[in-house]
């Protein structure tokens, strides 16, 4: 038997190396969901849509691509970001926003409370254009289509447009980034309901630093939409 002194320095020592945490009998959930894990439904619509993609026969940019370039983040993420295309980069590595607008893309969001493992990333133009060049609208056409299904299968509640390609290709082209940018837009994109807002590209910031107080103010209205809408 252990005397009353004793008993109270075993309870004191189990708290203090919690051990609750240490030894625990329920059985450990191997089969546990983790944040990234998507319905069956999402994920084979997602899978159909990349080889509608990859099947594409009447595409000069696919070409000259190595890789496609079809989207990173998390496919559950109710905030979804479009850029224009893939740049070197993306392309040797298939995945958007990795090269210096991606590291500037990082920043952003980081200063925001988000990562990229956090959102949805994708472009309009799934392979890069030679030279870095802007999509034609001849391009843009043909990958339209595409991004408006991808825009309905991840079902966003917040869809970010980074620069004017997105925003031209998506909410019309009549508009100019400067009016049209800090703005909240309710769209629907099929059966999906968003509140699209623009700014402006990483690599446009790169190379007008001077903007970037105003994609702050961009930022800040993200944040506070997402806190709004308690994603
Ligand atoms: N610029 C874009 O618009 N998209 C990318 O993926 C990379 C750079």
């Amino acid at each position: 038997m252990l005397k009353k002194n004793n008993s109270i320095k075993l309870i004191k020592y189990y708290s203090f190396i919690n051990y609750n945490l240490i030894y625990n009998n329920t059985a450990i959930n191997r089969y546990k969901k983790d944040n990234f894990e998507i319905s069956k439904d999402k994920a084979i619509e997602l899978e159909q849509l990349k080889k509608s993609i990859v099947n594409l026969k009447n595409c000069n940019l696919k070409k000259q691509a190595k890789n496609l370039v079809f989207s990173d983040g998390n496919p559950k993420s109710k905030i979804m970001l479009i850029g224009e295309a893939p740049g070197a980069n993306e392309d040797l590595e298939g995945l958007p926003f990795v090269g210096r607008a991606g590291q500037l893309l990082d920043k952003m969001l980081a200063a925001i409370n988000l990562d990229r493992r956090k959102v949805y990333i994708s472009n309009i133009v799934n392979y890069r254009p030679p030279e870095n060049r802007k999509p034609t609208q001849q391009e843009i056409d043909i990958y339209l289509p595409f991004i408006n299904k991808h825009i309905e299968i991840i079902n966003p509640k917040i869809l970010v447009l980074l620069g004017s390609t997105a925003m031209n290709a998506l909410i019309g082209s009549e508009f100019v980034i400067s009016k049209m940018r800090g703005k909240w837009i309710e769209k629907k994109f099929g059966s999906c309901k968003v509140s699209l807002i623009v700014t402006f590209h990483p690599a446009f910031l790169m190379r007008q630093p001077a903007q970037k107080k105003l994609a702050w103010i961009d930022l800040k209205m993200i944040r506070d939409k997402k806190t709004k809408l308690k994603i």
